[in-house]
């Protein structure tokens, strides 16, 4: 596997080799959601790239960015591991040098719930994929649906600018007892980890609701809630039935449809979804 931490030497080993590319875009302190999405590249893609990178321009003043969790030894070791041919792992001075000044904003899907919560974090996601999809120029790009506002940003980002790119969803990957696999996980203590199972309880609280029929999304929605008010642990930020397109809160569930919670347990900020289909 080769490491480069310049947009140079990433570009050299686009350049040098032959065969479709597949990237893995990461923040790095890797997992099993992340390398379920290498594994995944591995089997579609000749080559197979991934980043690690810790965005600042996707996290607000006031989050997390100082105390993310890092280990590009580790991640490096996962990633040789699971077969990966490159690993790109730019500085912040290296993808934004001085006088940087482009955002992308994709518009109206990025603006309710996390965008909302999280004022200039997608224009920060869309803007680093973009870079990275430019600096790797893949054929394949793999996201998680554990961020699925995140996956449908991408997705209208590289429709509205025809990025040559094919967008590949991939599903969540849980701990044993149901809690989606975070790098912000390490977060939490062990009471706050117990309590982290809540979230997965509500989405299937929620979605056995559902299955019974109920079509009522502000039901749903009280579903979601009352599952999380019972975790003293635990404080909702959302809890929304939303459009899988749109990411528009829904009055009914006729068709497709998304349960999405984002809960905060102890300090940490944890989302989770779950699809009615
Ligand atoms: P990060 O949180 O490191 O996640 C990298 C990718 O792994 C994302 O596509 C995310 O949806 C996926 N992922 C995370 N947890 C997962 C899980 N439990 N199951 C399946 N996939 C999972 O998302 C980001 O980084 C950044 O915003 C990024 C896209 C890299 C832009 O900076």
């Amino acid at each position: 596997m080769i490491v480069a931490s310049t947009v140079a030497a990433a570009r050299r080993w686009r350049a040098e080799g032959a065969g479709a590319v597949g990237l893995v875009p990461t923040m790095g302190y890797l997992h099993e959601g992340h390398l379920s999405l290498v594994r995944r590249a591995r089997a579609e893609s000749a080559r197979v790239a991934a980043s690690v990178f810790v965005n600042p321009t996707q996290f607000a003043p006031t989050e997390d960015l100082a105390r993310y969790p890092r280990d590009l030894d580790r991640d490096r070791a996962l990633l040789e591991a699971a077969g990966c041919d490159l690993l790109f792992a730019p500085s912040a001075e290296e993808m934004y040098p001085a006088g940087f000044g482009t955002a992308i904003d994709v518009g109206a899907v990025a603006r309710p719930l996390e965008g909302e919560r999280r004022p200039g974090h997608f224009q920060g996601v869309a803007t680093v994929v973009m870079k990275l999809l430019q600096v790797v120029q893949p054929l394949r790009a793999y996201f998680g649906e554990k961020d699925a506002q995140q996956l449908a940003v991408v997705r209208r980002l590289v429709r509205d600018l025809d990025v040559p790119v094919e967008v590949v969803g991939c599903p969540t990957v849980r701990e044993a007892d149901g809690l989606a696999m975070s790098s912000r996980n390490s977060y939490l203590g062990a009471e706050e980890r117990r309590a982290a199972t809540v979230l997965h309880r509500a989405l299937q609280a929620a979605r056995a609701r559902w299955a019974a029929g109920e079509r009522d999304a502000e039901r749903l929605r009280a579903v979601l809630r009352e599952e999380i008010a019972g975790e003293p642990r635990a404080r909702l930020d959302y809890a929304a039935v939303a459009d899988p397109l749109t990411f528009q809160d829904l009055a009914r569930v006729e068709g497709e449809a998304l349960l999405l919670l984002a809960v905060f347990v102890g300090r940490t900020r944890l989302i989770d979804n779950m699809r009615l289909a």
